[in-house]
C-alpha cells in the first residue's frame, strides 16, 4: 500500500523534492536537511516523509560520502514531530500500522547508511523527531531556552511507532526509557544529557560545526557507552521482571486501566532488549496502528488540537494581531490576586499588587519569592531570571501607580460595589485603554462594567483555584466587552501558559454552571442515604479525578452555597440547591479551610497539608436512613449526566462556541475524564439517544419527581435531542 497517498494533504503542497536538501559544505560531508517551504514550523506530514524518501534514494546513491549531519531548517527549529492531523484521521488499524512501518522503514535507512551519522537538532524535538535523531549515532543538542526533547506520544493516546520504543532502551537503558516513555516528558537540554538521551549540548551558533567535527572524526564521538549497571539491568530477566512489576502497578494506579496507550509501550520497552530489532519494530508498528484508530487516542488528539486551536483567540478574526499585556496591576492579593500576580510576574513582566492588608501582601510575596526560589534550584530559571522575576512584583496597601499599567486585574471580594469601587480607582489613575480585568466567579460583567468609563475595556478573566495548577482561564465577554479586548485578554492568558475559552456573560460562565447540578446532587444523594464512599467512588469510577463530596469541600461549602444560590436565581428549578450546603456553611462547617467539611482534615506535621480523614461525624448525622436502591450505574448518571445535560444547553445557548471548546472547558476547567475527550464528546462516544434516554429514566426516579424543579435538570435540551434523532438515524 502506498501509504502517503491515504495521509491529508496540507494546503499548498510543495512540489515534491523541495522539503529535504542534501548539502555539501565542505569534502566529504553532507548536510541532510529538513526544511519544508510550507510550514513555519516542519511536522511529518506527507510532503516531508515523501521528500525525506527522495533525498534517501539520492543519499544511497551518493560518491564521496564520509559522513552525514541531519538537522532542521535552523539550530532553533527541527521538526515538531508527527503530523497530529493525519493520526485524528486515521480509521483504519492497517493503515495506521503501515503508515508505522513506513516512518520506520526511512529511520532504518538513516541507521545503515554506510557513515557516521549525527543529529544536529533544537528547538522543539518531540516524537518523531526525536526518533529520527535517535536512528544517528550521535545527537547534539542546542541549548536554548526553546529546547525540550522527549517521546511524548503516550500523552495523545499512541506510542513512539517509529522505532522509539526500540532505540530508547537500548540507548539508556529500559527504566530510563520507561521513565520517558510512560511519562511522554519532555526533557529541558540539561536534564536529556544527564539522562543520555543526546550526548553533547552546545551553543545554538556551535551547532553544525560540532556535529560536522564529530561526524568527520574531528572531534570524538561524545558518546558515553551506558554503565555495567545499566547492561546489568537489561540483560537480567530477573531484573527486568522485578522493574515490569513494579512499573505495571505504579501505572495502573495512575491510570486505572484507561489509558492503553502506555501499557503497550511498557511491554514493548521491556521486551526490547531481548527481542531482535526488526520484530520489535514490527509489534510497534501494530500496537501503534491499533492504538492510533482507537477512541482514547482520538479523544486525546482532540483535545490537543482544541488547546491549539485555542491559541487562535490571541488574534482577531481576521487575523490581525492585538496588543500585548506586558506590564500589570492586581488589586486584591488573596488566594487568587497573590497567585496571579506572582504568575505574572514569573511568566510576563512587571506587576504592582494592590491590597489593604500588608499582611496579605507579605504573604503573596512570600509565596512568590518561593516559588521562584524553587524555579532556581530545579535550573528552569537561571540565576538573573530569577532575580529579575522576583523583582517584577512590587506590593502596595494603596490603589496606586497604575498609570502606566496595561491591564488591572481585580480580584478583592465577591461583592458588585466593592467590585465596582476599585476599577473605578483604577480607571481613575491608568489610561482610558487599560484593560480591566475582573476575576469574579458569579457577579456578572456587564453588571462590573456599568457606570465605568469606557465600558468596552472591562472582561472576564476567571482564573481557577490553584491557580499555578489549573490550565484553564474563562475569558468572558461582557455585553460592551470590545472583541480586541477579549482578544488582548486570551493573549495574555496563553503567555501565563494557560488555556483561554471564551465564555459569554452568564451565571457561573460555564464550568461552575455546569458543576452546580453535579455537586447539587451528590449532597442530594448523600441525603437520600447513599453512602458518601459510593459517591465518592462513582465519580471516581467515571474518571473525574475527585469525588464531588471532597471537591467541595476543596472549594469551601460556604462558597458552593453561595454559587448555587446565583444559579438558582439565574435558571430557576433545575438549578434549585439542597439548602444542606448552606446550613452546614453556616454551623462553620466549610470544608477544608474550617478543619473539616464532609471530611475530616488533619495537618500533616511533614508537610504542613491538610490530610483528608474520615466522614466529619457531625455531617453524616445529617444523612439519610432510608435509602433508595440504586445501581452503580445508575449512580454514576446521576451524577455524569446532570453535569453534562448543564454543557449541552452551554453549548445550544451558545455560551461557548463550539463543541471543541465546550470539551476544552470540562477537561481542563474541571477535570472531566480525559480519556472521554470531553462533556459532548462522551454524549457522541456513549450515543445521544441513549444518553436522553436514560436522563429521562433519571428524571423519572421518585425522589427526583417529587423535588421540585429536579425532573428539569435532567430533561435533555433540544442540542441533545436533535443529536439523538440525527445519530439514530444513521446505520449503526
Ligand atoms: P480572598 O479573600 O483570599 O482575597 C481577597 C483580597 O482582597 C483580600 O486580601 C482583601 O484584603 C482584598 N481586598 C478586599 N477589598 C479590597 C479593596 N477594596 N482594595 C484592595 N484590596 C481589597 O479572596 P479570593 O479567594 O482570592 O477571591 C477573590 C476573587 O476571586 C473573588 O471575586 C472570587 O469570587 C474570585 N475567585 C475565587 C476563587 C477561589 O477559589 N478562591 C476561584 C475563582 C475566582
Amino acid at each position: 500500500m502506498n501509504v502517503l497517498e491515504h495521509m491529508p494533504a496540507p494546503e499548498n503542497e510543495p512540489a515534491p523534492g523541495t522539503c529535504v536538501r542534501l548539502e555539501r559544505p565542505e569534502a566529504g560531508l553532507v548536510l541532510l536537511r529538513l526544511d519544508p517551504p510550507h510550514r513555519k514550523l516542519a511536522v511529518f506530514d506527507r510532503p516531508l516523509m515523501r521528500d525525506f524518501a527522495l533525498a534517501l534514494d539520492e543519499l544511497e546513491r551518493a560518491r564521496d560520502v564520509r559522513a552525514v549531519v541531519v538537522t532542521g531548517k535552523s539550530p532553533t527549529s527541527f521538526v515538531a514531530g508527527a503530523d497530529i492531523d493525519a493520526i485524528s484521521g486515521l480509521a483504519d488499524v492497517e493503515l495506521a500500522t503501515a503508515l508505522a512501518r513506513f516512518g520506520q522503514g526511512l529511520f532504518e535507512r538513516v541507521a545503515r547508511l554506510p557513515w557516521p551519522k549525527v543529529a544536529a537538532v533544537g528547538g522543539p524535538v518531540p516524537g518523531g523527531a526525536f526518533e529520527l535523531s535517535l536512528a544517528c549515532d550521535a545527537i547534539v543538542l542546542a541549548e536554548l531556552k526553546s529546547t525540550r526533547i522527549g517521546l511524548p506520544e503516550t500523552r495523545l493516546g499512541i506510542l513512539p511507532g517509529w522505532g522509539g520504543c526500540q532505540r530508547l532502551p537500548r540507548r539508556v537503558g529500559v527504566p530510563t526509557a520507561l521513565a520517558a516513555i510512560l511519562t511522554g516528558k519532555l526533557y529541558t537540554p540539561r536534564e536529556a544529557l544527564k539522562l543520555g538521551l543526546v550526548d553533547r549540548l552546545c551553543a545554538p551558533e556551535n551547532l553544525l560545526r560540532i556535529a560536522s567535527d564529530i561526524a568527520l572524526g574531528r572531534s570524538a564521538n561524545p558518546r558515553r557507552e551506558r554503565g555495567a549497571k545499566s547492561w546489568l539491568v537489561d540483560r537480567n530477566p530477573l531484573a527486568l521482571a522485578v522493574i515490569g512489576n513494579a512499573a505495571r502497578k505504579n501505572l495502573h494506579k495512575q491510570t486505572k486501566g484507561r489509558y492503553p496507550a502506555p501499557s503497550r509501550a511498557l511491554e514493548l520497552v521491556l521486551a526490547a532488549p531481548g527481542t531482535p530489532p526488526e520484530r520489535g519494530l514490527a509489534n510497534e508498528a501494530s500496537a501503534l496502528g491499533e492504538l492510533a484508530v482507537g477512541p482514547v487516542c482520538k479523544s486525546l488528539v482532540a483535545l490537543f488540537q482544541g488547546s491549539e486551536a485555542a491559541k487562535k483567540l490571541a488574534k482577531l478574526p481576521d487575523g490581525s494581531d492585538v496588543r500585548t499585556v506586558a506590564r500589570a496591576g492586581v488589586i486584591g492579593g488573596g488566594v487568587m490576586g497573590g497567585a496571579i500576580a506572582g504568575l505574572f510576574a514569573e511568566r510576563v513582566g512587571s506587576v504592582r499588587l494592590c491590597d489593604l492588608s500588608r499582611d496579605a501582601l507579605d504573604a503573596a510575596q512570600a509565596a512568590h519569592l518561593a516559588r521562584v526560589e524553587k524555579a532556581r534550584k530545579k535550573r528552569i530559571l537561571e540565576p538573573h531570571e530569577a532575580r529579575a522575576a522576583a523583582d517584577r512584583l512590587e506590593t502596595s496597601t494603596v490603589i496606586a501607580g497604575l498609570a502606566r499599567a496595561d491591564l488591572v486585574l481585580e480580584a478583592v471580594a465577591e461583592k458588585l460595589e466593592v467590585k465596582r469601587a476599585v476599577f473605578a480607582q483604577a480607571a481613575a489613575q491608568a489610561r482610558p485603554d487599560t484593560i480591566l480585568a475582573t476575576n469574579t466567579s458569579s457577579l456578572s460583567v456587564t453588571a462590573i462594567a456599568q457606570g465605568l468609563p469606557h465600558p468596552e475595556r472591562v472582561v472576564g478573566m476567571h482564573f481557577f483555584n490553584p491557580v499555578h495548577a489549573m490550565p484553564l482561564v474563562e475569558i468572558v465577554r461582557g455585553r460592551d466587552t470590545a472583541p480586541e479586548v477579549v482578544a488582548a485578554t486570551a493573549k495574555l492568558a496563553l503567555a501565563l501558559g494557560k488555556t483561554p475559552v471564551v465564555v459569554a456573560d452568564v451565571a457561573g460562565f460555564l464550568v461552575n454552571r455546569v458543576l452546580g447540578p453535579y455537586l447539587d446532587e451528590a449532597v442530594r444523594l448523600f441525603q437520600l442515604g447513599i453512602a458518601p464512599e459510593r459517591i465518592e467512588r462513582a465519580a471516581l469510577d467515571f474518571g473525574l479525578p475527585m469525588g464531588p463530596l471532597e471537591l467541595l469541600d476543596e472549594v469551601g461549602i460556604d462558597i458552593a452555597a453561595h454559587a448555587a444560590t446565583s444559579l438558582h436565581a439565574a435558571y430557576g428549578e433545575r438549578m434549585r440547591s439542597s439548602p444542606l450546603a448552606g446550613e452546614l456553611a453556616a454551623a462553620g462547617i466549610k470544608g477544608k479551610k474550617s478543619g473539616a467539611g464532609f471530611f475530616t482534615y488533619t495537618t500533616d506535621p511533614k508537610t504542613g497539608r491538610a490530610r483528608k480523614g474520615a466522614l466529619n461525624p457531625a455531617v453524616a448525622a445529617r444523612a439519610g436512613t432510608n435509602a433508595p436502591t440504586l445501581a452503580d450505574d445508575m449512580l454514576r448518571d446521576r451524577l455524569a449526566l446532570a453535569l453534562v445535560a448543564e454543557a449541552a444547553r452551554c453549548l445550544e445557548e451558545g455560551v461557548v462556541a463550539s463543541e471543541a471548546e465546550l470539551d476544552l472547558a470540562t477537561v481542563f476547567g474541571m477535570g472531566f475524564p480525559p480519556f472521554e475527550g470531553g462533556a459532548l464528546r462522551y454524549v457522541r462516544s456513549r450515543g445521544p439517544a441513549q444518553v436522553v434516554e436514560r436522563l429521562a429514566t433519571l428524571g423519572d426516579l421518585p425522589d427526583v419527581r417529587a423535588r421540585d424543579g429536579a425532573r428539569e435538570r435532567f430533561e435533555a435540551c433540544e442540542l441533545l435531542r436533535g443529536l439523538s434523532r440525527s445519530t439514530s438515524k444513521r446505520p449503526s
